[in-house]
């Protein structure tokens, strides 16, 4: 197949490209500061806003996957959310308009969207999870901290621009993706194995909250199904089975690393510490708790449903990954 990747330069783009190349797909990447990636991916510029002459790779193509977006692992200031949402919002809306204006339009288009989309578990009885029929959009949950709402509002943005564009002869799936966890540098991962092995992955505010996660392996394999899928349309989760509540999985962490510390946070000394980390506390104190209802409905198997099989495999690819000194598939 013909992939074309926009925003395919970073964490979750590292995965799936490698992975989409050495399965033998021809994969172009879009960026807005083209580099040399690895052999069998194409690198084009675009600007995540405007139409150019990256329109022309979309042309003939047989799937977009598009997956640009400012990082969101930064503060919450204005000038931030404001970036945060532009850069998902701008980028699918000018990728619906290459998609309208192709004379032989791509047959599918998986779009990136977020698990952070759901309320926070907290606010149904019962911590219920959420899956995409009986799932509830965030948004309006009493007792969580109002910022939260925008970033409810940038997921509703990024799904509704991708719904509304003309583009009838594609396939349209929203990917409401949770936490990716692959052994890369700089990935959510990464940053927890930090925190596990200095002894500081203990619960933070109690650890109650639900931390929904998925395998990156798991996380490619769910697109490649997604995009032959011909009968799955519109948001489907992106999640392992099995989400479990902070403490345990920074539990599970900690031993995988061999780190048997564990220190306790308050959601005071969180927000001092993500401060420290030019971070913000919405990723460590939302409690996600989600499912993969259409995956698994469209025959999808987990290899790595359960954290405590995945965090080890991830452990040993990190450190692998840390001996040779070269990025992880
Ligand atoms: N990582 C996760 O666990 C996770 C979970 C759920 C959803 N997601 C979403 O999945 C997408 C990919 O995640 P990731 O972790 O790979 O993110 P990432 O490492 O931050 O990469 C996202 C890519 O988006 C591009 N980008 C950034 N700002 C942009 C802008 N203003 N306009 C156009 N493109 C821009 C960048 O490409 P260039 O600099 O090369 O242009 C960057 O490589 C993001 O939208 C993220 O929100 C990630």
């Amino acid at each position: 197949m013909k992939i074309v990747i926009p925003g395919g330069t970073g964490q979750v783009g590292g995965a799936l490209r490698r992975a989409l190349a050495q399965r033998g797909d021809d994969v172009v990447v879009l960026s807005r500061r083209p580099e040399r990636l690895e052999e069998g991916v194409r690198h084009v510029v675009w600007d995540g806003r405007t139409l150019g002459a990256w329109a022309t790779e979309v042309d003939g193509a047989d799937a977009v996957v598009n997956l640009a977006g400012r990082s969101v692992s930064c503060r919450y200031t204005d000038a931030n959310l404001r970036q945060m949402m532009s850069s998902r919002v701008d980028s699918t809306r000018v990728v619906g308009e290459a998609i309208a204006g192709a004379a032989h339009p791509p047959r599918v288009w998986l779009q990136m969207s977020t698990a952070t989309i759901y309320a926070d578990a907290r606010s149904r009885p019962g911590d219920l999870a959420h899956d995409e029929s009986t799932g509830v959009v965030g948004g309006e949950e009493p007792d969580v901290p109002l910022y939260w709402e925008y970033s409810v509002r940038i997921a509703r943005r990024w799904e509704e621009e991708q719904a509304t564009a003309d583009t009838p002869a594609t396939r349209r799936v929203a990917l409401r993706t949770a936490m990716v966890m692959t052994p890369d540098r700089g990935g959510v991962f990464d940053y927890m194995s930090w925190m596990a092995r200095l002894g500081l992955g203990g619960p933070v505010d109690g650890g109650r909250q639900y931390v929904s996660w998925i395998h990156g392996e798991d996380f490619v394999r769910a697109v490649e199904l997604l995009l032959e899928a011909d009968d799955v349309e519109g948001p489907v989760n992106l999640a392992a089975p099995e989400p479990l509540q902070q403490r345990d999985f920074m539990r599970v962490l900690r031993r995988a690393w061999g780190q048997p510390v564990g220190l306790p946070a308050t959601r005071l000394m969180a927000e001092v510490g993500a401060f420290a980390l030019r971070t913000d506390t919405e990723l460590l104190l939302k409690s996600r708790r989600v499912l993969p209802g259409r995956l698994t409905d469209a025959g999808f198997s987990f290899r790595y449903p359960a954290w405590r099989t995945a965090a080890p495999d991830l452990v040993a690819r990190a450190r692998e990954t840390r001996r040779s000194g070269r990025r992880s598939a």
